[in-house]
């Protein structure tokens, strides 16, 4: 049997300077891009991410050669594995040792008694989506969140409300 190559205008690429990615990469690396490492390289995406979105699953289905119907069987059948953030705006809290130490476990109590949200909630209105993850590849940034794609670091505990309250304010973000 031939494998059928991805045709080059559809393959996805992915920041391969960005930290979360190289540790996606080496995961798959360590099995030799094997389809069995498809839980552990999700696992590894949920982790550095926070979510997996649909270019992480076409991406993993692209490199590991499993259909994609199968990555999104296997992202949606396992609760631990959060697909894509429902909210307008989306905030995903480093909860790595690193980040956890220099402040971010305040700013996850804070999430719940400022906007009512545990990780892996949206509030009501759709505004904001809260997620955490074990570790973005940025420890010497720590304490580090992600707001939108963006990430941030080396703040206060009180800046870093200060930012999110700024950053949902601001409705150009
Ligand atoms: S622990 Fe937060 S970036 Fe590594």
């Amino acid at each position: 049997m031939t494998l059928t190559a991805v045709p080059e205008t559809k393959r996805i690429e992915v920041d391969q300077t960005d930290k979360r990615w190289k540790l996606v990469r080496i995961t798959m690396q360590k099995h030799n891009y094997s389809p069995r490492a498809l839980i552990e390289t999700l696992h590894v995406i949920q982790d550095s991410f926070g979510f997996i979105d649909n270019e992480a699953m076409q991406y993993v289905s692209q490199e590991l050669r499993v259909p994609l119907s199968k990555v999104y069987g296997v992202a949606t059948f396992y609760n631990n594995f959060t697909s894509k953030p429902a909210g307008e705006h989306s905030l995903v809290l480093c909860t790595g040792t690193a980040c956890y130490v220099k402040g971010n476990d305040q700013i996850v109590e804070w999430m719940k008694e400022r906007f009512g949200l545990n990780p892996n909630e949206t509030t009501p209105d759709n505004r904001l989506s809260f997620m955490t993850a074990r570790c973005v590849g940025a420890c010497g940034m720590a304490p580090v969140m992600i707001l939108d794609g963006h990430i941030m670091g080396k703040m206060s505990p009180d800046e870093m409300k200060q930012r999110i309250e700024e950053w949902l304010s601001n409705d150009s973000n």
